[in-house]
């Protein structure tokens, strides 16, 4: 068993990047300047937030955070998204999700111009996804598609099983992997709260993704020898008796799944690093324009 080490390689990519943005500014461009919107204090949405600015410094970018209290109308997000839109020294953008009730997502996120729209969420930039046109891809779905590469895992005929079917991961990867490329080539299978008999669906992985979001959900006898498993999950589970009060895990049980797989990610340490340095490089792609012209 060997673990992917996404600390590391994020590392790795962000090197790149910083070379990247080096060679843009020295060509007289400007460094990619992300601004990043987070609404109310929800501590998980913090940590993301943070790691998000702090990782666009380490690569040499520029970013703004845009901070608005939980009780902020819809009315005033939506004007921040449109100056957002229109500014012209903001390359590409992300409205941190989830927002507070009172706000319809749908309609924030279909309010970002796809142009700007690097966490890849509008529908524009998911259907050119589909279609394997030019786009924005969505963070996590791309972030694993890069450990895929960078750890050369075969995809062509495995069989890959994501649990899971969201917008942000289970149905973008689902796409990717089944597409003529690589990665890709694979024979994808969904599963989901309404799958019937899900053990019998893993245990046939050879490449297994997990993004539920319910902690340490798949368990070691639910795969087979030699599986490859990605963990997307980001779970708290209170521990009182510790010093922060709760723990943080993924929806696989790492315990006895890592002895039974070939390689797997570890939480924290694993799909997440990559989440963030893939807005990197979108938001590289935008000051670039390579997906949008104008
Ligand atoms: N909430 C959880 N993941 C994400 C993400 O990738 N982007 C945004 N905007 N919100 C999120």
């Amino acid at each position: 068993m060997a673990i992917i080490d996404g600390k590391k390689l994020a590392g790795e990519i962000r090197a790149e990047l910083a070379g990247q943005v080096e060679e843009l500014v020295a060509n007289g461009g400007n460094a990619p300047h992300l601004a990043a919107v987070l609404v109310g204090d929800d501590p998980a949405s913090q940590v993301y937030v943070r790691n998000k600015v702090r990782s666009c410094e380490k690569a040499g970018f520029r970013s703004t955070l845009i901070r608005k209290p939980a009780d902020v109308s819809e009315a005033e997000l939506l004007a921040i998204v449109d100056q957002l839109n229109n500014d012209a020294s903001v390359d590409g953008f992300i409205v941190q999700l989830p927002l507070p009730r009172h706000i319809n997502e749908e309609k924030v996120t279909l309010a970002i111009y796809p142009a700007k729209d690097v966490d890849g969420f509008h529908p524009v930039n998911f259907g050119r996804m589909a279609q394997g046109l030019p786009c924005y891809l969505p963070a996590t779905p791309a972030g694993i598609l890069e450990m895929i590469r960078r750890y050369d895992i075969p995809t062509e005929g495995k069989e890959v099983v994501v649990i899971g079917r969201s917008n942000i991961v289970g149905t973008p990867i689902s796409i990717l992997l089944s597409r003529k490329d690589y990665p890709g080539n694979a024979t994808v299978t969904i599963c989901h709260s309404r799958t019937k008999g899900l053990e019998n669906h893993t245990r046939r992985a050879d490449i297994l993704i997990a993004a539920i979001g319910s902690p340490e959900f798949v368990k070691g006898d639910m795969v087979k020898e030699g599986v490859v498993v990605i963990d997307v999950g980001m779970n708290r589970v209170e521990e009182p008796d510790t010093e922060k009060g709760y723990r943080l895990c993924g929806d696989v049980h790492f315990d006895s799944v890592a002895p039974k797989a070939s390689l797997i990610t570890p939480v924290p340490g694993g799909v997440g690093q990559l989440t963030v340095v893939s807005l990197l490089i979108n938001t590289l792609k935008a000051a670039r324009r390579e997906v949008y012209r104008t």
